[in-house]
């Protein structure tokens, strides 16, 4: 009877207790149940900061206690309303060198949930070690490397000479206008005196680390033909349509010319100039679809352009105005160019990876020191924030420490593993030690 009744009062305990501690089991989105550089780096990746509704506030947030509890200075900086942009920094014991900067953005291009194999704000880590989330390789690896390699120095007294920055930029993946733009062009980015910088690169499918001296600049061209209208029967000269049609057969002769280049090796995509037709416009709707008796008077076509710093802008300026889009053809274009081109002194926006730019110097002695070899370094085929720093004619390397990687980036099922996103702490490590205790009077 005693034992029954014991049972009973277990049991009832039991159905008191269960439900309390199934609730506490539940993991909550910014709670790790441990604190270590993954699970912080697992932290970051669940806040949604994917357009087109960022989640800015969120990351900020959550960075800036990450900076509170390594003992970081912040500030957040706020160029466009709801945008905010955070500073941290970490001061060195001469402030009168110029200092050195570590950019990455917060926010990451959309995810399609039902592409994936696990949710793309997750951060699930599978039990081989990859860690899958929107942003892991596209940049939120490099912002929280910065923040663990400072932690581990702070933790082995190391003090800088130069002061080190570390800047957490908004809307960098459309375009960066009100991001990185007003950042560079602003007083409080002056009085960091910069010396040199370091932003995102690209993971390495092989051994070697990938890294990056220049970008390309993209223009969006727009082609419109004017011509006289006519009955679809009618054979005449210089249509709207006849007008385009040969501009696009010479500007994909043109494309043949850059693209055959690569093809036989002669040089990268990223160092060719690529001109790519997205859009035609043209014709008169009917409720069925188009007239299809009539040729129409205008029609219109875009191209998706982009111009590798080697290549002088203005040829191509001529190559458009004079047989792209000639006025005699009766055609007119616009050029929308999205971003700088050349720097401050009209110089192409590179960064200079020989002997002659010290930084490169030692930025290459700090990745030796762990052991890590460097690829020929590359033109970057897209975009990124380092153009406008470069526009101030500070030298930029791109640079995200990714070996053995498949390159994910903007793709469903972005990971990147554990073992190689720990390696890049301590590359981080090496390169804010390095670059920080660098003392050379001329920089
Ligand atoms: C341009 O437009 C004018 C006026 O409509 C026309 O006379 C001329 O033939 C057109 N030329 C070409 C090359 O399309
Ligand atoms: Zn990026």
């Amino acid at each position: 009877m005693a034992k029954l009744q014991s049972s009973l009062l277990f049991l009832f305990l039991l159905l008191l207790l269960t439900p309390t501690q199934q609730q506490q089991k539940q993991p909550q989105p910014h709670e790790a149940e441990h604190d270590d550089p993954i699970s912080r780096f697992q932290n970051y990746l669940r806040i949604n900061t994917a357009h087109p509704t960022p989640d800015y506030a969120s990351a900020v947030s959550y960075l800036r206690s990450q900076a509170q509890s390594i003992g970081l200075e912040a500030q957040t900086l706020e160029f466009s309303p709801n945008k905010p942009l955070l500073l941290l920094t970490w001061r060195g014991s001469d402030p009168s060198l110029p200092s050195i900067l570590f950019n990455s953005h917060l926010d990451s291009v959309p995810a399609e949930p039902s592409k994936w194999a696990h949710p793309p704000f997750s951060a699930v880590r599978t039990p081989d070690g990859n860690i899958f989330a929107r942003g892991a390789q596209d940049d939120k690896c490099v912002g929280m490397q910065y923040l663990e390699a400072i932690r581990g120095l702070r933790a082995k007294n190391v003090r800088p000479i130069r002061t080190v920055h570390v800047s957490y930029v908004p809307d960098e993946e459309i375009g960066g206008f009100e991001g990185a733009a007003k950042f560079a062009a602003s007083e409080e980015f002056r009085g960091l005196n910069v010396g040199f910088a370091l932003d995102e690169g690209q993971a390495s499918p092989g051994e070697e680390f990938r890294v990056f001296y220049a970008d390309r600049s993209p223009w969006h061209v727009v082609i419109t033909a004017r011509g006289t209208p006519g009955h679809g029967s009618r054979l005449y000269d210089n249509s709207a349509m006849e007008n385009l049609m040969r501009s696009v057969e010479i500007m994909s002769r043109f494309r043949e010319s850059q693209f055959d280049v690569v093809k036989a090796g002669r040089a990268a995509n990223s160092e060719v100039v690529s001109v790519n037709p997205v859009y035609l416009k043209a014709g008169i709707p009917s409720p069925t679809g188009f007239v299809m008796n009539m040729q129409p008077s205008e029609a219109e076509a875009g191209f998706d352009i982009r111009l590798p710093p080697t290549v002088d802008p203005d040829l191509v300026r001529k190559r458009i105005a004079e047989e792209w889009a000639p006025a005699w053809r009766n055609m007119t274009y616009k050029i929308h160019e999205k971003g700088p081109l050349r720097d401050y002194l009209g110089r192409p926006l590179m960064t200079l990876t020989d002997d002659s730019n010290p930084w490169w110097s030692v930025f290459k002695e700090a990745i030796a020191a762990v052991g890590g070899k460097l690829a020929k370094p590359e033109i970057l085929p897209s975009t990124t924030d380092a153009r406008y720093l470069r526009q101030l004619g500070i030298p930029v390397i791109g640079f995200s420490p990714m070996t053995n990687t498949p390159i994910l980036l903007h793709d469903h099922n972005e990971f990147l593993k554990d073992t190689v996103y720990l390696k890049g702490i301590e590359v981080y490590e090496s390169i804010i030690s390095t670059l920080s205790s660098f003392q050379d009077a001329s920089h």
